[in-house]
């Protein structure tokens, strides 16, 4: 049953009023928006020196409390490319017409990058071996300038025009708005050192244990944290955006074999699993998302990296998991052990920049939405005891907060699933957990 709502404010709370009653505890639809303030509640808010812009929006969450959200969205993709944003939900395109739409998107997005240098600003890296690949990077970017020159004066390519600042960001005079500026200039603070990350790991393995997997298995792990080190020293909120974008991938090769499994008619057992994946996918997908909101796909050499290490990936992945999902499983473990270990050092380094700055509307909606079906859905092993999880979302620390809580319970889940006993009793405790709070999951 749909359910039509009524919004009514009075002071900084705000209340929904269901115009139908529904039947379940569950909205059929997950979809929120970003609710702009109404007259009285935005005046309250400027006597209590909130300030609220025109610009800005609040979202209003599902116990009526009104959260300031970031204003200054400035990914690479944003509008159709964001969740909860304009023509969200929207059916895809012919593949040709898309195809053709990214590749002049992003043949613009790289000349632009070379021509007008978007890579001057990054810091000198800090270890001998990122010197290196930066001069070789620098050495690159100058000549596919001179070469990108030259095609254009001879009517090759077409003129380059520098980006528009899009509308919902402009200030005055059609540059960065203040507001946007100064959110760039606090995200560009933000500190993550490589060695005490290593150096977390390693206290973790000492007290918990290291993931039993073999060496070749933990090869590619080593060679995609190095990866992160060398090309993203200095840049936590890019590094963060390459390992979401990676970090999704696992769910999506386990999901299309488990499809294909299904299909054939060999194992029908892994449905529920699949389940489990999706909502995890779907927790990635968002976490993918705020870094994208905070400008961390904004270089085009991070999305070519991100997106073919992603494709790359996906195959890899699924050849272990055909061969031995147990493996596949541990794979994913060392990733998501090494994204909470990098989150928890990232929070512990960044906690007073991080408590002043407001969350994304893509973490509020997450987060605080009424509808928290699928992100109960990813707390699948977290124990029979363990309440269900609601974590608060009013600023960029809880945010990052809860995304390290969310690592640590894909961790779970993916230790579990390397043993099938194991797994099995925990979506069994999963079933009647939720019965027991009234979220049945059937
Ligand atoms: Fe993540
Ligand atoms: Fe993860």
């Amino acid at each position: 049953m749909r359910t039509a709502q009524q919004l009514t404010c009075s002071g900084q709370r705000c209340q929904r009023t269901r115009l139908i009653t529904r039947s379940t505890k569950r909205a059929s639809v997950i979809k929120c928006v970003a609710t702009p303030v109404s007259q009285p509640a935005r005046q309250k808010l400027a006597t209590d020196s909130q300030e609220p812009t025109d610009n800005c929006r609040f979202f209003v969450d599902r116990d009526g409390e009104m959260i300031r959200i970031m204003c200054c969205d400035y990914g690479f993709r944003a509008g159709a490319g964001r969740l909860y944003q304009d023509k969200y939900g929207e059916v895809p395109d012919n593949v040709l017409v898309m195809a053709g739409d990214n590749f002049q998107h992003e043949l613009s997005a790289l000349r632009r990058s070379v021509r007008f240098n978007e890579y001057a600003a990054l810091e000198a890296p800090p270890n001998a071996l990122a010197r290196v690949a930066g001069s070789a990077g620098k050495l690159l970017v100058s000549g596919l300038s001179r070469v990108d020159s030259w095609l254009e004066a001879r009517g090759l390519l077409g003129q380059l025009q520098p980006a528009e600042v899009p509308a919902d960001v402009q200030g005055e005079d059609g540059q960065l708005n203040e507001e946007c500026q100064e959110i760039r200039a606090q995200l560009r603070q933000l500190k993550l050192n490589d060695r005490e990350v290593w150096a977390r790991e390693e206290r973790r393995k000492k007290e918990s244990g290291d993931v039993d997997a073999p060496w070749f298995i933990k090869a590619p792990f080593w060679l995609l944290c190095v990866m992160l080190d060398l090309c993203f020293a200095n840049r936590p909120i890019q590094r963060f955006w390459v390992l979401e974008t990676v970090a999704r991938i696992p769910y999506f090769a386990y999901i299309s074999i488990l499809h294909l499994y299904e299909s054939l008619g060999f194992w029908r057992a892994g449905a529920e699993l699949r389940k489990v994946h999706f909502a995890e996918e779907w927790n990635e997908l968002h976490h993918l998302q705020i870094m994208e909101s905070l400008g961390g796909d904004q270089l085009w050499f991070d999305r070519f990296i991100a997106q073919h290490a992603a494709l790359l990936y996906y195959w890899v992945l699924i050849v272990i998991y055909l061969f031995s999902p147990k493996l596949a499983y541990a794979f994913s473990e060392l990733v998501e052990l090494h994204a909470a270990d990098t989150y928890e050092q990232f929070v512990e380094s960044n906690q007073e920049a991080l408590a002043a700055l407001p969350p994304p509307l893509v973490a509020a909606a997450y987060y605080r939405n009424e509808d928290l079906y699928m992100f109960d859905e990813l707390q699948t092993c977290s124990g029979d005891d363990a309440p269900l999880r609601r974590p608060p979302c009013s600023s960029l620390l809880d945010v990052f907060n809860n995304i390290r809580d969310d690592e640590v319970e894909h961790v779970k889940t993916m230790h579990a699933c390397q043993d099938t006993k194991l797994i099995a009793e925990q979506l069994a405790g999963r079933r009647k957990k939720l019965a027991a709070e009234g979220l049945s999951s059937e």
